[in-house]
């Protein structure tokens, strides 16, 4: 693995960039900006060098839903050089996702997460090439079947029973509610791929969050606008230091379980066929270290915020609507030796949060491998291609009142997370759609259902939930600019 230093100073970028802006600089990129392709989805008319990047902005999910409104449900953008197609019907989503999905289904891999030599990442891989299929094969059934999620039930209770004693302990005090399921989400995942808990729910030295800020940098980096991947040319100056900071940060999250990697390894060579953790499969397999650090890596950033984030977007809408609120908790107390994936009323709860706020609210950026037709439109090999899941979920002409939080909607329906409904698609479809569902859903499930039994929920200062703010922000994942925080009675 490459691991170099990290930039020293902004300013070194900045001027390298302006000694970059020659006129024989500006020339080739107007000359590869100018390149222009025949029958392209309509869009806003570019500026030269910028293309539509100043009409993005921070939150992309509302800016090309409220462009879409004018261009159409397929619309092209040029983010500085680069092609980016968006679709926001779920026609548009269908033929993308599935229609063309075989030439559609790469992916664009920001240059700030480009953090191995060889292999740039693994699951998010460039193309759907044979080591990408290996593990999706391996998170199929090795971590993501039915089986498997039975096996990781008591991981899985344990970090739930954990939970509940935090915030018993914290009875009458505020407590911040995404970043308590943050470590238990991550705590879950790093017991069933390590063996170990790797953040502390009581610690207050720091050291805990250091793992967790450093994962989030890491992320953050790679969604931040970027030169190298707007003007692929600049790539190699990596000009805003966002990939050699990376892979600082990775050195460290690496070394923080790297003991637990060597002691597996020590055990498998004294002859050991105990598999305590999914780190012994991997070993068994030849997984180098490399590869299971990144394995680890993506897993990790692919589930703890999502995960998170739609816990804490379910209570704050069960909280400002509270006739939603005493139907759960009456279907909850009713049916206390029920299966909760059986429960109506939880599950349409999470499929309306899903709704309304996914956590990647444009999916995962795809790519085209192959130049083909999608609703008489030229998509060009090498596009990136968005899909805005979000304006789907709130598309008037699919959802009746789609702005308000209505579970009851789901009740009765057969729309379900599967990506067979295009109408809802916040886990994806197709041959890229999320391999974490089942562990997402399973994860959601146990946490709200016993959040709700065993607690009573109040916002601080005795603050109106209606008044609760409910902004969202366009960041890892689109999650509540305001973090909840709750103050918890026991049930009565
Ligand atoms: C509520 C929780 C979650 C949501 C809404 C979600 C959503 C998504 C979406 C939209 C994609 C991209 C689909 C596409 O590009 O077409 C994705 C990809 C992915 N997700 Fe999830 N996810 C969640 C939880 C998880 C969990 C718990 C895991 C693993 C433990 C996980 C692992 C992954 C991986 C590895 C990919 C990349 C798949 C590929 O590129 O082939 N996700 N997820």
């Amino acid at each position: 693995m490459n691991i170099t230093t990290p930039v020293k100073e902004n300013t070194m970028s900045v001027s390298l960039f302006l000694l970059l802006l020659t006129p024989l600089f500006l020339f080739l990129i107007i000359k590869r900006f100018s390149k222009s392709y025949k029958n392209l989805p309509p869009g806003p008319r570019p500026l030269p060098i910028i293309g539509n990047l100043h009409q993005v902005g921070n939150n992309p999910h509302v800016s090309t839903a409220i462009l879409a409104k004018k261009y159409g449900p397929l619309m092209s953008l040029r983010l500085g050089h680069k092609l980016v197609i968006v679709a926001s019907s779920s026609e548009a989503a269908v033929e993308i996702l599935r229609t063309q999905g075989r030439y559609l289904s790469s992916r664009h891999v920001p240059d700030a997460l480009h953090v191995n030599e060889q292999d740039h990442t693994v699951i998010w891989s460039l193309e759907c090439n044979e080591n990408w299929r290996l593990l999706r094969t391996i998170c199929r059934y090795d971590m993501f079947s039915v089986k498997a999620l039975e096996s990781q039930s008591s991981i899985r209770e344990k970090k739930l029973a954990q939970l509940l004693d935090f915030f018993s302990s914290k009875k009458g005090q505020a407590v911040n509610i995404p970043e308590a399921l943050f470590t238990t989400a991550f705590n879950t995942l790093s017991s069933i791929y390590f063996g170990h808990d790797l953040l502390d729910l009581n610690d207050e030295s720091g050291t805990a969050s250091v793992l967790q800020e450093k994962l989030f940098i890491i992320l953050k980096n790679g969604i931040k606008p970027n030169l190298s991947d707007f003007y692929p040319i600049l790539k190699r100056f990596d000009l805003q230091g966002l990939r050699k900071e990376n892979l600082n940060h990775l050195k460290e999250v690496f070394a923080s379980w790297a003991g637990i990697i060597s002691d597996r390894r020590l055990a498998a060579a004294a002859g050991s066929q105990e598999e305590l953790c999914f780190l012994d499969r991997l070993i068994k397999r030849g997984f180098s270290n490399d590869q299971i650090n990144i394995f680890a890596m993506e897993l990790f950033i692919a589930s703890t915020d999502t995960t998170t984030s739609t816990i804490e977007w379910t209570m704050a809408e069960l909280l400002r609507r509270k006739e939603a609120m005493i139907e759960l908790q009456q279907e909850l107390k009713q049916n206390i030796s029920t299966d909760i994936t059986k429960l109506p009323y939880l599950n349409a709860c999470i499929k309306e949060v899903l709704r309304l706020h996914p956590p990647a609210p444009l999916l995962l950026p795809h790519r085209a491998i192959q130049t083909c037709e999608v609703m008489n439109y030229t998509i060009p090999c090498g596009a990136e291609l968005l899909v805005n899941a979000w304006a789907i979920g709130r598309d008037p002409k699919l959802w009746e009142d789609p702005l308000s939080f209505i579970p009851e909607r789901f009740l009765g329906s057969d729309l379900d997370f599967k990506g067979e409904h295009f109408e809802f698609i916040p886990f994806g479809a197709g041959r890229r759609m999320c391999p974490g569902q089942p562990f997402a859903i399973i994860s959601v499930q146990t946490v709200v259902s016993s959040l709700i039994r065993q607690f009573e929920w109040v916002l601080p200062d005795g603050q109106d939930p209606l008044k609760l703010d409910m902004t969202a922000k366009f960041g890892v994942t689109l999650q509540k600019e305001i973090p909840l925080k709750l103050i918890l009675k026991p049930s009565k």
